[in-house]
């Protein structure tokens, strides 16, 4: 198929629910991807992060293509060796004591399963989430989540969620209470911006929660899985959450996401009240289990502190020099830069340069490239975004 006939069948017959990037990639590799024409890219963008090891990864399109001859289709209902697998190598990672496993098919359907194991264990209804915060966009999981473009269309939504302010330790304080079943928090937002939650603060959501009879509920499933340069962003703080969103990464791309908790948490829905056919599909148990062993063995979350501390610290050399550039946040490859504009152009042109860069919000330029991406990726994406912002800057700050 030519690059104008995938473009006129998906924009003749999909729902256009995405904003669609002049974008046709056909093939990946690594920190790489191609399009129809051969054009290579430095992908910034690692399919909104779930392209945790890199594209097409020999030991995970062979873990696949084993398991597609095998066994593709095998329900929850019944016992499955590549699900029993991967959720042996999931137990390594996991906090100690969250070792019990939902296992669904998108970031949202994990946090609609917290949702519910908060209120049912707890007997409770109020979820406290946060300004800022994303959750995913089914009706539960978008009641947490905070950005009103996602929201207004579709109220009235789930009763009982309030929103309190980021980093904000006084209304976290009015607002946690013996009537709240979760506190729902991302310890670093990304769709909101590449927010970093401080330590104190974060120590005290845990606090508050824990005194008020709550569960503490971590979203990690854009900053999980060595996105940050820790297995897990909670690790930075030393905090365990009752339950733990995964998602994204975890299966290098393979619809999985996973809610984590302990067996009381868990315990608590009883047979039938949470399920879903795809959860926990062989293929998909077989291409994580292969994600987290090339994790360990090729040491990404360590590639990530260190390839993810050199760009921040060329990032923010970045912002000494140019005004546009307002604030560099983030941590390992999960990197954020705010600048004083709208960065849609910025986009564009780095795109035409080859290098495939994502918002966040109308103003804050997203990394979230593979957790193998090298130094030497790293500075061909600095040097492209350091010419557009210069030109940028020229262009809209004149001296
Ligand atoms: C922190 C967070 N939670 C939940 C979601 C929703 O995940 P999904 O799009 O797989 O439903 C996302 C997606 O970006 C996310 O970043």
């Amino acid at each position: 198929m030519s690059v104008s006939d995938v473009r006129m069948v998906e924009d003749a017959h999909l729902a256009k629910f995405y904003a669609k990037k002049q974008l046709t990639i056909v093939r990946g590799k690594g920190a790489l991807v191609f399009d129809a024409e051969g054009k290579e890219y430095v992908d910034c963008m690692g399919s909104y992060g779930t392209c945790i090891v890199g594209h097409a990864h020999p030991k995970v399109a062979e873990a696949i293509a084993d398991q597609a001859r095998k066994l593709i289709a095998c329900h929850g209902s019944t016992y499955n060796d590549a699900r029993a697998r991967f959720v042996s190598k999931l137990l390594t990672i996991t906090p100690r004591g969250m070792n019990r496993f939902f296992l669904s098919n998108s970031g949202a359907e994990s946090v609609e399963c917290a949702i519910k194991l908060a209120r049912k264990s707890t007997g409770r209804r109020k979820i406290v989430a946060i300004k800022g915060g994303f959750h995913g966009k089914t009706y539960g999981a978008l009641s947490a989540t905070w950005d009103s473009k996602y929201r207004k269309s579709f109220e009235p939504l789930v009763p009982d969620f309030t929103h309190i302010p980021f980093n904000g330790e006084e209304l976290a304080k009015d607002n946690i209470s013996q009537e709240t079943a979760a506190v729902l928090v991302e310890p670093i937002q990304g769709e909101g911006g590449v927010r970093v939650a401080t330590a104190p603060w974060l120590s005290l959501l845990r606090d508050l929660a824990q005194d008020a009879g709550a569960l503490l509920v971590a979203d990690e499933i854009q900053s999980g899985f060595g996105r940050t340069g820790r297995m897990f962003a909670c690790d930075h703080y030393g905090i365990t959450p009752d339950v733990l969103c995964l998602g994204k990464g975890i299966a290098s791309g393979l619809p999985l996401a996973v809610t984590v908790a302990n067996d009381e948490i868990m315990g608590s829905l009883a047979v039938g009240e949470h399920t879903s056919t795809f959860g926990g599909n062989p293929i998909v148990c077989a291409a994580a289990e292969a994600t987290i062993r090339v994790l360990l063995e090729e040491h990404l979350v360590e590639n990530s502190a260190k390839v993810g501390e050199y760009f921040r610290e060329r990032l923010v050399e970045m912002q000494e020099q140019l005004r546009i550039v307002r604030e560099v946040r983030g941590m390992g490859l999960m990197l954020g830069v705010e600048l004083r504009f709208d960065v849609h152009s910025i986009l564009q042109s780095a795109l035409q340069q080859g290098v495939i860069l994502l918002d966040a919000g109308r103003n804050v330029v997203r990394f979230l490239p593979p957790l193998s991406i090298q130094k030497n990726h790293v500075d061909l994406v600095l040097s492209c975004l350091r010419k557009i912002l210069a030109e940028e800057e020229l262009a809209k700050l004149p001296s």
